[in-house]
């Protein structure tokens, strides 16, 4: 189909990522979707992008006719249908939950027409999990923004065994045009690359953590000015969502069957509680404005 074919997308779901990731393509000329269940989360989404979008605008990062240009082409709806009936590329951002995706992924193949590409932002669900839930298993992959989608340069574009090569070119060829840099895995794993490499790496300061060798400030100070790694792993997991983390990790338990792969004991905690990071004003920090992605 080509880049050229794509004019419309729809980001569903208005949480930390997908709010950004709208207006990521709005900015970057495309009629943009913004799809939640409820009104409330879209309004929340909205008041965020402003502030996010004013800051940029204060900064001269974006000028003011691009702001007002970005915001026009951006359109909230609590209407699949409305969101999809005239779109080209979906790109889903909701809990990451296997049968909450799947049923979605029902739905959009029902209500999209047939040459509309879908994608995942899931952090560890490969999407040929998602793809026997629709007919068009050929134009279904995995598109991994990082958070926050605003700043973070990379997006993972990977594909399934029956990913059509289409559907491939087409998808790496959007995120270039998002001024993104696109890395293409042709084989599936589940985290991908960046996510791996941090899973290890949050999994160790844990470990730490639990073992009380070092506080949680000590360990981000660690990889903060020993490392030079821009935050430490515990303000990363506050920044991504304590949850997310959590399911990303039972998920790879579940499908390793490695012990050392379970989500430990206090993030287990934290999970419980509700303490889930920056959305929720406490996780390792406390914070005393709630806004997502910030
Ligand atoms: N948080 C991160 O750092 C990060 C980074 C990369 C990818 N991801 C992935 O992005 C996805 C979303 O993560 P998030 O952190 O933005 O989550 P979030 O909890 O901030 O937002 C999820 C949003 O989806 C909405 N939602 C839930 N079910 C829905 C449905 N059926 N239809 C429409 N909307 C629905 C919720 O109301 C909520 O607004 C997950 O798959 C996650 O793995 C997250």
């Amino acid at each position: 189909m080509g880049i050229d074919a794509i004019r419309t997308v729809t980001v569903i779901g208005a949480g930390t990522m997908g709010s950004q990731i709208a207006m990521v393509s709005a900015l970057a000329g495309f009629k943009t979707y913004l799809h939640d269940i409820t009104d409330s989360q879209l309004q929340k989404a909205l008041e965020s992008l402003q502030f996010q979008m004013n800051r940029r605008l204060e900064k001269k990062r974006i000028t003011e006719t691009e702001y007002k240009m970005a915001f026009a082409r951006l359109h909230t709806t609590t209407d699949l249908t409305e969101a999809v009936h005239t779109t080209d590329l979906v790109i889903e951002s909701i809990v990451e939950k296997l049968e909450d995706k799947r049923e979605l992924f029902k739905s959009l193949d029902e209500l999209a027409p047939g040459h509309v590409i879908f994608a995942t932002n899931s952090s560890a669900i490969v999407s040929s999990k998602i793809a026997s839930s629709t007919k068009r298993p050929d134009r279904i992959c995995n598109l991994h923004f990082f958070n926050p989608p605003f700043k973070m340069d990379l997006v993972e574009v990977v594909t399934h065994d029956h990913t059509s090569e289409d559907t491939t070119q087409t998808v790496v060829e959007f995120v270039k045009q998002l001024g993104k840099t696109p890395i293409l895995l042709r084989k599936e794993i589940s985290g991908f690359v960046a996510n791996r490499l941090l899973g290890a790496m949050v999994r160790e300061a844990v470990h730490l953590l639990e073992e009380g060798i070092a506080t949680h400030e000590e360990i981000d100070l660690a990889a903060m000015e020993a490392l030079g790694h821009p935050m430490g792993p515990f303000a990363l997991l506050d920044m991504m969502g304590i949850d997310e983390n959590y399911y990303a990790q039972l998920l790879q338990y579940q499908e390793s069957g490695d012990p050392s792969m379970k989500p430990s004991a206090i993030l287990q905690e934290k999970f419980e509680r509700g303490e889930l990071g920056r959305k929720t004003g406490k996780g390792f920090y406390t914070y005393s404005s709630i806004r997502p992605g910030l």
